[in-house]
């Protein structure tokens, strides 16, 4: 048994000790405080040495009245002293001369069966007798606390307010195991090194004195440090898995004009998703200057008349419409600003960021959202490159059984939607495809665009185990604290 240098010597103690069971109070160290025994009791009992129980004891103390009674005497002992001597005592006497304390005194000497007759308490024959039952509740109280007070005076005294105060505490007794009885104290475990100090090393103690080997089952305490939220913790997951292929991070802002998030990606102005009950619309009096004038009338052309060979949606567009502002719906907006202002080939972002939808939350909407966005721009892009990396992305998550649906938005031709089938179901993820010409052609983009926007909260209660999407953002302490990242 390996024990410490306290351990062995509560241990020694108990062990010498003639009582088979003994209170902890009673176990005296020369050199111990009462802590490090007490410590040390909890560690023999870990290791079986020993057991403990323990009981809760009442104690009781002098209250205010009664460290005043000690002082002054009891009430009852004053007045039978003043009768003793005169004869005689007038209620109205004692009342002004002991104030509150006159209806004690007589309440407790009537008691005794002293009782007052038109106003005047008389000295009974037995006063001897009484005098020295009430001293000895007078010398009683200096012994309250040594308990050596018989029942009778504690009784009396427990019914008086405030002269005695009941204390609890809890006594832990000690009964050492058939083991802890057997067991030897080897002069080196009480020897053996348990804390380096820089004398240790210097002195070269540690030459003929062991270490103390660590308990690695010892029972701690657990503790909570801070960590990152599981969707934290998942977002940076994604961005890692983007960035170590080699992706470029974009970020973007909630609010956005809704000729970047709509008009530039051809979404026709009367689309359906623009209405008020898909897109959180800007209440704003004053629009701050439209960012990149120039592409206004680029756009406008596109949606007016197409480009070479495309005829556009033939309707009038309108510029007011694209300044207005808005939360942004989806962060296709950050490729499509990305490209504009990078259009080198080639090109490969990502961003995982926050959306905002006028969506009535259930257990499977959030009006929030992030959506995990990228798109490679490549002479070498085209839709199988699109295939394989939604693939290797999943992959990396631990989803491997993946369907590619053909699919329809403005801006993607052709368009597809990635739908992960997990236990049988199947979970949409999001959309994807490669960006119509009406959009890369009309900013002067010479090659394909590649570009998936892709649901992160469906993903992350799938990967949580959560049976509501709402628990993501309720943060339920125990949830928190018990969660494992296992991505
Ligand atoms: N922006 C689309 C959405 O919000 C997803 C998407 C991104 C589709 C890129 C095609 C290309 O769902």
């Amino acid at each position: 048994m390996d024990l410490g240098p306290n351990e062995s010597r509560v241990l020694k103690f108990l062990q010498e000790s003639s009582k088979p069971s003994i209170e902890e109070s009673d176990i005296t160290i020369v050199g111990m405080s009462r802590q490090e025994i007490s410590a040390a009791v909890s560690w023999l009992e870990v290791k079986g040495i020993l057991t403990t129980t323990k009981s809760e004891v009442r104690i009781w103390k002098l209250g205010d009245e009664g460290r005043r009674y000690l002082e002054t005497g009891l009430p009852e002992l004053r007045a039978l002293k003043i009768l003793r001597e005169k004869g005689t005592l007038a209620v109205r006497d004692l009342m002004n001369s002991f104030g509150a304390e006159g209806r004690i005194a007589l309440a407790q000497l009537a008691k005794f069966g002293m009782k007052p007759a038109n106003g005047l308490l008389a000295c009974p024959a037995e006063v001897e007798r009484i005098f020295s039952e009430i001293s000895k509740r007078q010398d009683s109280l200096s012994k309250i606390e040594s308990g050596s007070v018989s029942k009778e005076v504690l009784d009396n005294f427990k019914s008086r307010e405030t002269l005695l105060q009941e204390l609890k505490h809890t006594v832990r007794s000690v009964t050492l195991t058939k083991i802890g009885k057997s067991a030897t104290i080897s002069e080196q475990s009480g020897n053996l090194i348990d804390e380096v100090t820089p004398e240790i090393i210097s002195s070269h103690a540690w030459d003929n004195r062991g270490f103390r080997k660590y308990n690695l089952n010892a029972p701690v305490e657990r503790t909570f440090s801070s960590y990152y939220h599981p969707l934290g913790s998942l977002i940076r997951r994604v961005r890692d898995i983007f960035l170590r292929m080699g992706f470029t991070e974009m970020t973007g802002h909630y609010v956005e004009y809704a000729g970047w998030n709509m008009d530039s990606l051809f979404i026709p102005q009367d689309h359906a998703a623009r209405d008020m009950q898909d897109t959180f619309y800007l209440d704003a009096k004053v629009n701050p200057p439209y960012e990149h004038e120039e592409s206004l009338p680029i756009f406008s052309k596109v949606h007016e008349h197409g480009i070479h060979g495309y005829s556009g949606w033939e309707y009038n567009f309108s510029e007011s419409e694209s300044r207005r502002l808005l939360l942004r719906t989806h962060t296709t907006v950050s490729t499509i600003r990305y490209l504009y202002e990078h259009r080198n080939a080639p090109q490969a972002m990502f961003s995982v960021e926050k959306v905002f939808r006028h969506e009535s939350v259930d257990w499977k909407h959030l009006a929030e959202l992030h959506q995990v966005e990228g798109a490679v721009y490549s002479k070498n892009a085209n839709l199988s490159t699109l295939k394989w990396l939604m693939r290797e992305f999943y992959a990396q998550l631990g989803f491997t059984d993946l369907e590619l649906i053909p699919s329809y938005y403005p801006y993607t031709e052709p368009s597809m939607d990635v739908v992960a089938r997990i236990d049988g179901k199947e979970l949409e993820l999001g959309g994807s495809g490669v960006f119509r010409p009406e959009v890369t052609k009309a900013i002067g983009l010479k090659y394909p665009v590649i570009a998936w926007g892709l649901g992160l909260e469906r993903l992350a209660m799938t990967i949580f185990g959560l049976k509501d999407i709402r628990e993501i953002y309720t943060s339920d302490i125990e949830w928190l604290r018990n969660f494992k990242a296992r991505f």
